[in-house]
């Protein structure tokens, strides 16, 4: 039988009845009966989704055909919901182009920042980058004779002193997908401007979890998906930003023909479009773009400073709650307990990570875990209670003391 301690189970009903970000919870279809903790791997349904969904779908598309195109705005929505996640990231109109993956904006933002530092010979990327990011840097190394460097955010100011005149891009991600330790970008982009070099940031893990200011911070390329904090469902389209300094120079590397000036001339060579329209590549996955653009309205009159402050209420919170029910039981909290240094996740190491997670699962709380020990509990402020936390806490506590779980690892092919 579940028992919650009587301590932390009203300090949780108090730190909700005072939340006022409580009523935007209602913006989600959230299931019954389920503590979603995944939304930094795929965010949770948005109710303005579906009916914006069935428009397109009958009345857009299957009446008003290729018109369309025009008519309901398709052919520039890479644009417009470009600027939409741009307004979530600090970027302001005419930077940002919404589309395709995370992995081909990352192709397209490496070797843009190689060919505008074409006299450095060195790309630096973080050894504990989210596996993409890495295998993207060495393709593009090789594309562009680079070399790749493995340091790691906390290294960066001392490797710069030394090679920093040779870097041509940092690229980093402000939160590790792993332990949701958050890192610095105003400081490490900044380093990295001292050195002369770029940077690129992928905000997977950042963008609609936390305050981003690329403007303000002076960041020169940053990439991200729709699917985690931004709830565009799974595979939405992914997002570039390019700083506008940057625009004329700017080479991309997939010259399609939705990037071009003209692209209805059909003209026999490739002539850039100005400004960030040249990043565009084919055709626009138009679905899927409407069904980002809903999702992001979840988004409409919320300070994204207020989502910080509940968020690590909710990880805090946690981690207190790991630290009395669940470190006896041989979990280990691997999330930095400063907040300054924390994402919008707590990862807590135990050596049955996949089996706890399945079981987790059977008990209706919905988590995930990354090999081959880490739980991750992602928070998204915006639906997440101060209870969901308890409940998974206790739960999986049950779980444990039960042993009701296998002790398996994770077979090879499973998503979670
Ligand atoms: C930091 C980061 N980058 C990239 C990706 C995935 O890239 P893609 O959207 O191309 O699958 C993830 C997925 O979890 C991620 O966490």
């Amino acid at each position: 039988m579940t028992t919650v301690p009587a301590m932390i189970g009203e300090e949780a009903a108090k730190l909700d009845a005072d939340d006022p970000l409580a009523p935007l919870r209602d913006r989600f279809l959230l299931p019954e009966g389920v503590v979603y903790l995944d939304g930094n791997s795929l965010g949770p349904l948005p109710a303005a989704v579906p009916p914006v969904l069935t428009d397109v779908v009958h009345r857009q598309w299957g009446t008003g055909l290729i018109r369309s195109w025009n008519e309901h705005g398709w052919w520039d929505a890479p644009l417009r919901v470009g600027d939409a996640l741009g307004r979530l990231i600090g970027a302001e109109a005419g930077q940002t182009v919404a589309g395709d993956s995370t992995s081909v904006q990352l192709f397209t933002a490496l070797s843009a920042a190689a060919a505008l530092r074409p006299d450095r010979p060195l790309l630096v990327t973080d050894p504990g980058h989210f596996p993409t990011d890495r295998y993207l840097a060495d393709a593009v190394a090789r594309l562009h004779d680079l070399e790749v460097r493995h340091v790691p955010p906390a290294g960066l100011e001392r490797f710069l002193a030394s090679e920093g005149h040779r870097v041509a891009v940092v690229s980093y991600s402000p939160v590790d997908f792993r332990t949701g330790e958050l890192y610095d970008m105003g400081a490490l982009t900044a380093a990295a401007h001292r050195a002369g070099a770029l940077v690129l940031w992928d905000l997977c893990h950042a963008a609609g979890a936390l305050p981003v200011r690329v403007d303000d911070l002076g960041v020169d390329l940053a990439v991200g998906c729709g699917y985690k904090f931004l709830s565009g469902g799974p595979g939405a389209p992914a997002f570039l930003y390019v700083a506008r300094r940057h625009h004329e120079a700017l080479e991309t590397p997939l010259t399609g023909w939705t990037g071009h000036a003209d692209p209805f001339a059909m003209a026999p060579g490739y002539t850039p479009a100005p400004g960030i329209a040249r990043a565009r590549i084919g055709t626009p996955p138009v679905l899927s773009l409407l069904a980002l653009e809903a999702a992001l309205t979840v988004f409409d009159g919320v300070d994204l400073t207020r989502v910080r402050d509940k968020s690590l209420s909710l990880t805090g919170f946690f981690l207190r709650c790991a630290d009395e029910l669940l470190t006896p039981l041989g979990f280990e909290a691997v999330t930095p307990s400063d907040p300054a240094r924390r994402g919008s996740q707590v990862s807590l190491r135990h050596p049955h990570a996949y089996g706890l997670v399945q079981a987790l699962a059977a008990e209706g709380v919905i988590a995930d875990m990354r090999a081959p020990d880490l739980l991750r509990f992602g928070v998204n402020a915006l639906y997440t209670t101060h209870q969901d936390m308890l409940t998974a806490a206790v739960r999986l506590r049950d779980v444990v003391r039960r042993s009701a779980y296998d002790p398996a690892p994770q077979p090879s092919g499973r998503v979670v």
